[in-house]
């Protein structure tokens, strides 16, 4: 370890000159002796001691309490004061100025050095600690100036985000509210091609060949499709808006399915496929909206028997606590698990490409779904790919 140096502030030499020699006798070195306040503060600058031993009674223009004020505000460096007996008015203001020790004149080497070693650990200590407070300080400021830029910038994204959000709506509505528009255009001049192409086979504007009842039945099938699709848009427009009447009556659920059934008869031979409908109970009746229920069960035959190569499609109804429960079991392509998530979705459809070998727009499933929200009721999904799937639907009766 170094050498400490001491700067001592005595104006009366020959105690200067004792101090001094009991310091450099326990192994401290003296670089000055200052003699006045005015003289200490030059010292002090010019040598910037370890510690200083402060008279607190100096003659001159400022006296040892004073010089330490200056001192400590400037430098930080230990003082001690040394005090006389008769100096206590002195001590009173120098407590003050939070010194580092007092040593009450006369003193022996050991008291001096006992003093010395304290101040200079406890100045060691309180720079130590104010370094970490600077450091913490520094770290504390420089946290804080980065979070804030962190901060911004996540509130820039947010802002961001959230004009991206509005405009997707806005976009969002903008095609809902077109796509309602363009069909409802659609469906009057369509009903009338109908009306006119009915009228025409009926003969009614004179007698068809063989040929040209073929062309017009190719053109009424065409127009009832495109019809049911205009009618679907329309249909799930005003589901989601909450604007299609529920019309609640009793509703014979087994009759109404077998109803149903007995429509797709015909598709399911030609495709030779087993319709399956054999209920267990001779009637089961709840209250509820009668054509949303044969609505619902027509979408998922139609799909069953759409997506089925060979096999069955099979319904079966039961009783369940709140009402009825519906499935409908097919034998065909299956459903990927992933797909679950958004077959309910309009225009969603799990194999969309130009490959596909069925039709269909992807309104059935969403129509469904509004249809059993509806009539408070759930629909859920088990599938597995190449093997089949099972849509089940539970309305309650109200
Ligand atoms: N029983 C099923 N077996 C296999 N896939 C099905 C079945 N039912 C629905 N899907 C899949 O879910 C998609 C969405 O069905 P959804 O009924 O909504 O539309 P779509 O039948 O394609 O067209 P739309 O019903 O409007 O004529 C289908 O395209 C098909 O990929
Ligand atoms: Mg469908």
């Amino acid at each position: 370890m170094s050498t400490s140096e001491i700067l001592i502030v005595e104006n009366e030499p020959v105690i200067a000159g004792l101090i001094q020699k009991s310091l450099e006798s326990v192994g401290y070195a003296v670089p000055a002796i200052a003699a006045s306040g005015e003289d200490a503060i030059l010292k002090t600058a010019h040598h910037l001691p370890h510690l200083i031993l402060m008279d607190i009674n100096l003659e001159g223009d400022i006296d040892g309490v004073e010089t330490a004020e200056r001192i400590r505000n400037r430098f930080h460096i230990p003082v001690i004061f040394l005090t006389g007996s008769d100096d206590d008015a002195l001590l009173e203001r120098a407590k003050i100025t939070e010194p580092f020790g007092f040593l009450l004149k006369p003193f022996s080497t050991n008291e001096l050095k006992a003093a010395i070693e304290v101040a200079l650990y406890k100045h060691k200590m309180e720079e130590e600690l104010r370094e970490h407070r600077d450091h913490l300080e520094e770290l504390v400021i420089e946290r804080t100036a980065r979070l804030t830029i962190v901060n911004d910038q996540l509130q820039d994204e947010l802002a961001h985000r959230n004009q991206v959000l509005e405009e997707q709506k806005k976009l969002a509505a903008m095609k809902e509210e077109f796509l309602q528009t363009v069909s409802h255009e659609l469906r009057t001049p369509l009903t009338s091609i109908i009306g006119y192409l009915e009228l025409l086979m009926a003969q009614s504007a004179g007698p068809l060949n063989e040929a040209q009842e073929k062309m017009l039945q190719t053109m009424m099938g065409n127009s009832d499709i495109l019809l049911d699709l205009i009618n679907d848009l329309l249909d799930l427009s005003k589901l989601q808006k909450g604007e299609l009447p529920v019309a609640i009556t009793p509703v014979r659920v087994i009759a109404e399915i077998a109803r149903v059934m007995e429509s797709f008869n015909q598709e399911a031979k030609n495709k030779n496929i087993i319709l399956a409908f054999n209920p267990q109970a001779s009637e089961i009746s709840i209250v509820s909206d009668k054509e949303k229920i044969q609505r619902v069960v027509s979408n998922l035959v139609s799909n069953a028997i759409k997506f089925t190569e060979a096999g069955e499609v099979a319904v079966a109804v039961h009783s369940s606590d709140t009402g009825v429960r519906i499935t409908v079991q097919d034998t065909g392509v299956g459903i990927p698990e992933d797909a679950n998530d958004y077959i309910f979705e309009k225009f969603r459809q799990v194999d969309n490409t130009a490959s596909r070998k069925v039709d269909g727009t992807g309104l059935g499933l969403a129509i469904t779904k509004s249809l059993v929200d509806l009539l408070g009721g759930t629909i859920e999904l088990e599938s597995q790919v190449g093997k089949g799937s099972a849509f089940t639907v539970e309305i309650p009766s109200r």
